[in-house]
């Protein structure tokens, strides 16, 4: 049984007191939820205060970029070994870092191995833009996506990954994907391709999410679906009142 994943990326939000603040609201609600994973991932300036203020809960913090070198002469960019120090995850290739930044496969792919190497769990983000989608190259670009991001990984360390698919013309847009249109590129695209490179055993044991408009209102939709492990959320991640049902109702479907 793999275990279910909802983590909230909050991007560019939330100074450092808001953060405190919005911990302190959630956080004993976030502890009474067992049966999934929770993970929350604010800005680096807010990592060293999210990550005290959860330390003796279950709820885990993650980064939402990093580099791929452990050290060095590049002004403005944060190092695994300094996550390492406060988050356990680590989201990489987001669409908006290979749509705004200059993140290329390539990258990704260096990313991941890194933060592998540092025992950081990487969420690597994959997922099509609306013309892709509507030109029928969803499939091949969202496999393309994955083959590159895991290239030279071996089997062990691809089992322990978590990958979120993130159709981009669902991000920020409440136009969510259907559960069965998510479950589909999960199962036979992402996890499909994983099989091919890596074999059944290790297939079914990467968590992969959905992400793209969730909501208190659809995440039951999507956790009901076998082949969907949990959700990145982004805007409903930023309100208690919309994160905490988020991860009570993840619990609640994915209860056998
Ligand atoms: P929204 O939930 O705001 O659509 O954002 C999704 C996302 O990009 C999470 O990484």
């Amino acid at each position: 049984m793999r275990k279910p994943i909802i983590a909230g990326n909050w991007k560019m939000f939330k100074s450092v007191a808001e953060a405190i603040a919005l911990v302190r609201e959630m956080r004993a609600d976030l502890d009474a939820v067992c049966d999934v994973e929770k993970v929350l991932c604010p800005p680096f300036t807010s990592l060293s205060v999210v990550a005290e203020l959860v330390k003796d809960t279950d709820t885990r913090v993650g980064a939402q970029d990093m580099h791929w070198e452990d050290q060095g002469a590049f002004t403005g960019e944060v190092s695994p070994l300094m996550l390492k120090e406060l988050c356990q995850y680590v989201i990489i290739g987001h669409s908006e870092r290979r749509q705004y930044f200059g993140e290329t496969d390539e990258s990704v792919n260096r990313k991941v191995k890194t933060s592998l190497k540092h025992g950081l769990v990487p969420i690597v983000c994959v997922g099509e833009n609306l013309a892709q989608n509507e030109a029928g190259q969803t499939d091949s670009f969202v496999g393309g996506q994955v083959r590159s991001a895991l290239r030279d990984l071996t089997a062990a360390q691809v089992s322990g990954l978590v990958i979120a698919y993130e159709p981009i013309w669902a991000i920020g847009t409440g136009r969510a994907a259907t559960g069965v249109m998510a479950n589909r590129i999960i199962g036979t695209v992402i996890r499909g391709t994983i099989n091919l490179l890596y074999g059944a055993q290790t297939a079914q044991s990467v968590r992969i999410q959905y992400g793209g408009s969730v909501s208190p209102d659809n995440i039951s939709e999507f956790m009901s679906q076998p082949e969907i492990d949990g959700a990145l959320v982004g805007g409903a991640s930023l309100v208690a009142a919309k994160f905490v049902p988020i991860v009570r109702q993840a619990a609640a479907s994915k209860r056998p």
